[in-house]
């Protein structure tokens, strides 16, 4: 049988090159093409078994030559990688790239798994370190709890990521961790003595937006009573965490990529040009590249954040998670409150296992702190402990809450404000927004009418 054909689509050569090691001991062809063009060129002359493509492509964009190749031929295996920004993680990136696109797409699954174990060999004797090695990988994110394969995967992958500068994007579903994952990059990087500033991108106002982010000049615009700097350059030499990413308008697009790109902004009101040394990451919980079809997120952008796409699954598919997540916060609350709880019961845990967990982890710490609340301290977790119809239990805390304003014969103002302060370390501002039925950038401004900042709760 001939050797299968295989086609590396990158600009960046030393890429090529790292990808072409690797598969030069197999049994392989490998051919390399340096532009869309030329990839487009090579694959209507020849058959290809697979292709490695880059999207980063200095001449075409590189989702419109991947729908191309795509069409042109469709019996080739396509395999995205990202080559950009890439240090000497980019060989595992390769790795877990191709991992994570095996699992989702069984197609050609044959000639993939091979590659896979080639890479897999290579990195072993390249010298590198060996990552997975759970006991330690524990040992340095103490902050972060589960220990399911998804979970340790990804902390092998901010492991190799913190040190460089490359962007990285964040996405997963509502209280996946996203925000905790951001700050644990930060804090294994050569940046965690510099600031880590979070901008949340929905929450603010479009018209602030700009000065929030880049500063104004005194006199700027009429409210602009004095200079103010904008959280870039808060940031300066740390790193920027740009969450809910998919709310930036689509206006204000152009301007943050061209900060990014240039590493430098101009204040609102100001011609002076700032320069700045900043590692971005951003988070979202939409499909970006929906976003970019329907015309709602720029593609440029797009492909400007996506440079290493961290995906957190959802906890209800992390297995045994739900267990040792519960167990960690039933420990940190009992010692908190002083409480001599043992454990969970066998049926307690059958029915967190059971729940679906939409506001995922978020809301399994909050079921288990007020489990441990409500228990008298002594034994296990019962079922009865746990909020009953746990669906409920928004509804019925809320219900509780306006029953106390009510007595209390708060106004709508005030009882909006105690709302916040009573329910911010607990909900993410989006939820707090909807739960107080008001929107985000309501929200925001109450906030800042009352001097009320965004305090969320630190992880411990
Ligand atoms: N693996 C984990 N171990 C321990 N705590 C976690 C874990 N994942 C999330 N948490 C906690 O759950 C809460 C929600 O996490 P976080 O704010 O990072 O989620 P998010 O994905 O940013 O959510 P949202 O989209 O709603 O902003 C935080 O209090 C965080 O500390
Ligand atoms: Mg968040």
């Amino acid at each position: 049988m001939p050797p299968a054909k295989l086609l590396i689509v990158s600009s960046d050569k030393s890429f090529r090159q790292v990808l072409r090691d690797i598969l030069a001991n197999e049994d392989f062809s490998v051919l390399e093409a340096d532009s869309g063009k030329k990839a487009i060129r090579m694959l209507s002359e020849f058959d290809f078994e697979g292709a490695f493509c880059d999207l980063n492509l200095s001449d075409l964009p590189g989702k419109k030559m991947l729908e191309e190749l795509q069409s042109l031929s469709p019996d080739t295996s396509f395999l995205i990688v990202n080559a950009t920004n890439l240090i000497d993680s980019s060989l595992e990136a390769v790795r877990r790239e191709a991992q994570a696109h095996f699992s989702r797409r069984k197609r050609k699954e044959g000639l993939f798994h091979t590659i896979e174990e080639a890479l897999e060999r290579s990195r072993g004797s390249g010298g590198s370190k060996q990552g997975g090695d759970k006991k330690e990988i524990e040992d340095e994110f103490p902050e972060i709890i589960g220990r399911s394969k998804a979970i340790t995967d990804i902390l092998d992958i901010i492991k190799k990521v913190a040190g460089s500068k490359s962007t990285v994007l964040l996405t997963g579903s509502s209280g996946t961790g996203k925000e905790l994952f951001a700050k644990a990059i930060h804090c294994h990087s050569p940046r965690k003595d510099k600031p880590f500033v979070v901008v949340n991108c929905g929450a603010i106002p479009e018209h602030l937006l700009e000065s929030e982010l880049f500063g104004h000049k005194k006199g700027a615009f009429t409210n602009a009573v004095s200079s103010k700097k904008g959280l870039f350059q808060e940031a300066n030499e740390g790193t920027l965490f740009l969450d809910e990413i998919g709310e930036l308008p689509f206006e204000l697009q152009p301007k943050i990529l061209r900060a990014i790109e240039e590493e430098e902004i101009r204040s609102v009101g100001s011609n002076e040009l700032i320069k700045l040394n900043l590692r971005i990451l951003a988070a979202t919980n939409k499909d970006l590249e929906e976003e970019v079809k329907n015309g709602k997120f720029r593609e440029d952008l797009f492909y400007r954040l996506n440079v290493f796409p961290i995906h957190i699954p959802p906890l209800k598919a992390r297995g045994e998670d739900v267990r040792i997540i519960a167990e960690h916060f039933v420990q940190k609350y009992a010692s908190e409150s002083s409480k001599d709880i043992q454990g969970i019961s066998p049926n307690a845990l059958a029915m967190l296992k059971n729940y679906p967990w939409p506001g995922n982890v978020r809301e399994l710490e909050n079921a288990i702190e007020q489990a441990v609340l409500l228990h008298d301290g002594d034994g296990y977790l019962e079922e009865a402990d746990l909020p009953l119809f746990l669906e409920k239990r928004e509804a019925e805390r809320k219900k509780r809450f306006v029953k106390e304003a009510l007595d209390k014969r708060l106004s709508i103002e005030e009882y909006t404000r105690e709302f916040i302060k009573r329910f911010e370390s607990e909900y993410s501002e989006k939820k707090l927004a909807q739960l107080l039925g008001i929107n985000s950038k309501t929200l925001w401004e109450k906030r800042q009418r009352w001097n009320l900042p965004r305090g969320k709760k630190q992880p411990a």
